[in-house]
């Protein structure tokens, strides 16, 4: 078999999948949105600030309800089902600028995240986070807000990976982080879509994201305005700069 028949292969499953998603806020800001996240893979989801991006992730985890379209998990319809029980489907979401519970020590913030698991997945969930963050393991009673910024990611993603997720969407990985803390992160995010879970990622720096990604997709006004793989994206950053720099001559048009 040659490597891209096998890397086709590995990618056969699909993790979550959106069917012609709308999103309304004030005013539909998700429009007619396809896309697919494979299991065993990272994909990006890149776009300029009010692209829709972090719309799609909430409307994914339930807390947005989507006006029109479908999305599925694995062949699960989860289609406007309630927070608790998409993530029970196995989709984690991390909202963009999730904070964490101060006064509350890492130990006590990850078992926050098990709450609605049993006692045996929460402990094997626990163990799934502390081999893939060891830092965390050694600051397990250091209150939240003594943390760097880079253990506190360390945190929310690890609050997202307890539940052991088929999928993940992760929502501005680097958002506030040192270039060299986001490069620690990178390694621990490939790890975990190699063991089999379809992750997407929302990244400000787009060499981040599609250093990682297999497939990217570009969203501008709501819309998805590319798909294909990473690499070609990286080698026509074109693509990727028409879609900023639309949005930027269209400032506070409705696209
Ligand atoms: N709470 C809100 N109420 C009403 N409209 C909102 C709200 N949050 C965002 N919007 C609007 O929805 C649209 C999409 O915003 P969204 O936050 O999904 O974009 P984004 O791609 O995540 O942007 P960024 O890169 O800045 O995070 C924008 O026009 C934004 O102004
Ligand atoms: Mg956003």
């Amino acid at each position: 078999m040659s490597a891209t028949a096998e890397a086709r292969h590995s990618s056969d499953v699909t993790a979550l999948r959106l069917d012609g998603l709308w999103v309304s806020r004030d005013r539909p800001v998700v429009r007619d949105v396809s896309l697919e996240i494979p299991a065993n893979a990272i994909t990006a989801l890149l776009g300029p600030n009010g692209a829709g991006k972090s719309s799609l992730v909430l409307a994914v985890g339930g807390v947005l309800r989507p006006t029109a379209g479908r999305v599925f998990a694995g062949d699960r319809d989860i289609t406007r089902r309630r927070p608790e029980a998409i993530r029970a489907a196995g989709v984690a979401i991390v909202p963009e600028g999730r904070r964490l519970l101060g006064d509350l020590s890492v130990e006590d913030n990850l078992r926050v995240a098990t709450y609605a698991l049993g006692r045996s997945d929460a402990r094997e969930g626990i163990d799934y986070a502390l081999e893939l963050f060891p830092t965390l393991g050694r600051r397990w009673k250091a209150s939240a807000r003594t943390l760097s910024g880079g253990e506190q990611q360390m945190v929310v993603l690890a609050q997202a990976l307890v539940s052991r997720p088929k999928v993940m969407l992760v929502d501005e990985l680097s958002l506030g982080l040192a270039p060299l803390i986001v490069q620690r992160l990178v390694p621990t995010l490939a790890s975990v879509a190699e063991s089999g879970v379809g992750v997407l990622l929302i990244e400000q720096f787009a060499h981040v994201a599609l250093g990682l990604a297999r497939t990217a997709y570009v969203i501008e006004g709501g819309r998805i305005r590319y798909h294909g793989t990473a690499a070609e994206l990286k080698s026509r950053p074109e693509l990727l700069h028409s879609a900023y720099l639309r949005r930027e001559s269209e400032a506070g048009g409705d696209g």
